[in-house]
C-alpha cells in the first residue's frame, strides 16, 4: 500500500474530465472545504462551471498538465477514456487516487475480463478479436446471440453491436472500427445490477446498497434502490466489488456492473473506478454520497456512513427528457439535478431526478 496522505479541508483536487460527474464530485468537495480545479477539453464543462478553476487544454499536452499538476494537491479522474499515459504523467508529480492501475483494468475490456476472471469471478464468456477470421471462429465458439465490443472508448451503448445467427459478420467488424474487439456471450438476465464500493488510504472498505439499472437502448434508464434480489446476492454483489477494489489496492470508489442470470448467478459486465451514474441517488439518499465519499477516501478523511434514509428511484433525464425536470420540483418526494449543459442531443444526460419513498423493512 502507497505511503498515506492526508490532503486536509482547504486543499485543492485537480479532476481530469469535465463531466458531470466531475460536477459532482466538485459540488460535494466544496462543502467539505476543498477547491477543486478541472483539468477538460470542453469550454464551459458542466464541472468548470462549479469548480474553482479550470485548465482547458487536451489531455495529452504535457506543459498544461505539468502546470496542473504544480496546482493541486491530489487528482482524481471522472472517466476513464482518458490518455494512460496523461495519468502517469501526472502520478509522477502529484498522487494520483485511484491510480494508473484502475484506470488501465478498467479502460480495456481485455484486461478488465482478465482480471475478474483471474480472480474467479464469473464474467459473460468471452473470446479476444483483432481480425474477421478471430470473430468467425469466437461467433463458432460463443453461438448467437452474443455481443461484439470495441476493446477500449465504448459508453452508453457505443462501440457495440449483437451478433445475431445470420448476421453479416464482415459488416459487423467493419462497423466497430477497430483493431482490438472482444465477443460476448448474450447473457440472458433477469436483472441488471451495481455495487458501488469506496476503498480508504487504510484498505477500510464501505459499500453502498446494491441498486438495480434498467438500461434503454444501452443507456441507463434508472436505478433503484432496493433492488428486487436477494439479500444474499446483494452481499455478493457488494463481496466482488471489494474483492476488486483490494486486488486493484484501489483508493476511491469502484463501481462493478453486474448482470443477475436467470439461475440468479452474478455475472460481471464492467466496472469503473470512479462515481457512477447508478449511484447518484445517494446524493439525497444516504448519509454520505458516492461523491462525498470519493472525496474522503482520496484525501485520507474516515470515510462516512453509506447507510440509507429512505427508499429511491433514479430517473435519468437524457436528451429532451430534460424538459420533465424543472416540472419534477413541484413533487414533494423529487429531486432534480442539472448538469448545466447547454446543448441538447439525442442520448445525452443532461440531468437525474431522484425520487425518495419511505424506507422499506429489507
Ligand atoms: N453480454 C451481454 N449480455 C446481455 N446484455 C449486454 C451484454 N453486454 C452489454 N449488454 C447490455 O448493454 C448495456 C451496455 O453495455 P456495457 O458493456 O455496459 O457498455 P457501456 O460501456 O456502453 O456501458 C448493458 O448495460 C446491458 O444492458
Ligand atoms: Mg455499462
Amino acid at each position: 500500500m502507497s505511503a498515506p496522505l492526508r490532503v486536509p479541508p482547504g486543499g485543492t483536487i485537480g479532476i481530469i474530465g469535465g463531466g458531470q460527474l466531475g460536477r459532482m464530485t466538485a459540488l460535494a468537495a466544496g462543502a467539505l472545504g476543498y477547491r477543486c480545479h478541472i483539468f477538460t477539453p470542453e469550454p464551459d464543462s458542466p464541472a468548470s462551471q462549479v469548480a474553482w478553476r479550470t485548465t482547458l487544454a487536451d489531455y495529452e499536452n504535457r506543459e498544461a498538465l505539468d502546470a496542473f499538476a504544480r496546482s493541486i494537491d491530489i487528482a482524481t479522474f471522472e472517466f476513464e477514456n482518458i490518455p494512460l499515459a496523461t495519468v502517469e504523467r501526472l502520478a509522477e508529480l502529484v498522487p494520483v487516487r485511484p491510480g494508473a492501475r484502475a484506470l488501465a483494468a478498467a479502460q480495456d475490456r481485455l484486461a478488465e475480463k482478465t482480471f475478474f476472471n483471474d480472480l474467479g469471478i464469473a464474467t459473460a464468456p468471452w473470446r479476444p478479436v483483432r481480425n474477421l477470421a478471430d470473430l468467425a471462429a469466437a461467433v463458432e465458439a460463443l453461438g448467437t446471440p452474443s455481443i461484439l465490443k470495441t476493446a477500449r472508448l465504448g459508453y452508453d451503448g457505443k462501440g457495440q453491436t449483437k451478433i445475431e445467427a445470420g448476421t453479416d459478420l464482415a459488416a459487423a467488424w467493419r462497423r466497430l472500427a477497430t483493431d482490438t474487439g472482444v465477443l460476448e456471450g448474450y447473457v440472458d438476465f433477469t436483472h441488471e445490477i451495481s455495487a458501488i464500493v469506496a476503498r480508504g488510504q487504510d484498505g477500510a472498505l464501505a459499500a453502498f446498497d446494491v441498486a438495480h439499472n434498467v438500461h434503454v437502448d444501452h443507456i441507463l434508464a434508472t436505478s433503484t434502490v432496493p433492488a428486487p434480489i436477494e439479500a444474499a446476492q446483494g452481499a455478493q454483489a457488494v463481496a466482488i466489488a471489494g474483492k476488486a477494489a483490494q486486488a486493484l489496492d484501489l483508493v476511491g470508489l469502484l463501481a462493478v456492473e453486474m448482470f443477475v442470470d436467470k439461475q440468479g448467478r452474478l455475472v460481471v459486465n464492467e466496472m469503473a473506478p470512479r462515481p457512477h451514474n447508478s449511484g447518484h441517488w445517494t446524493i439525497d439518499t444516504c448519509r454520505t454520497s458516492q461523491f462525498e465519499q470519493l472525496v474522503r477516501a482520496i484525501c485520507g478523511l474516515p470515510l462516512g456512513s453509506p447507510a440509507r434514509h429512505a427508499d429511491a428511484r433514479m430517473t435519468n433525464l437524457i436528451g429532451q427528457a430534460v424538459a420533465l425536470g424543472v416540472p419534477a420540483l413541484a413533487e414533494p418526494d423529487a429531486k432534480l439535478h442539472l448538469y448545466g449543459k447547454t446543448e441538447i442531443r439525442a442520448g445525452r444526460k443532461m440531468g437525474h431526478i431522484t425520487r425518495l419513498s419511505p424506507l422499506s423493512g429489507s
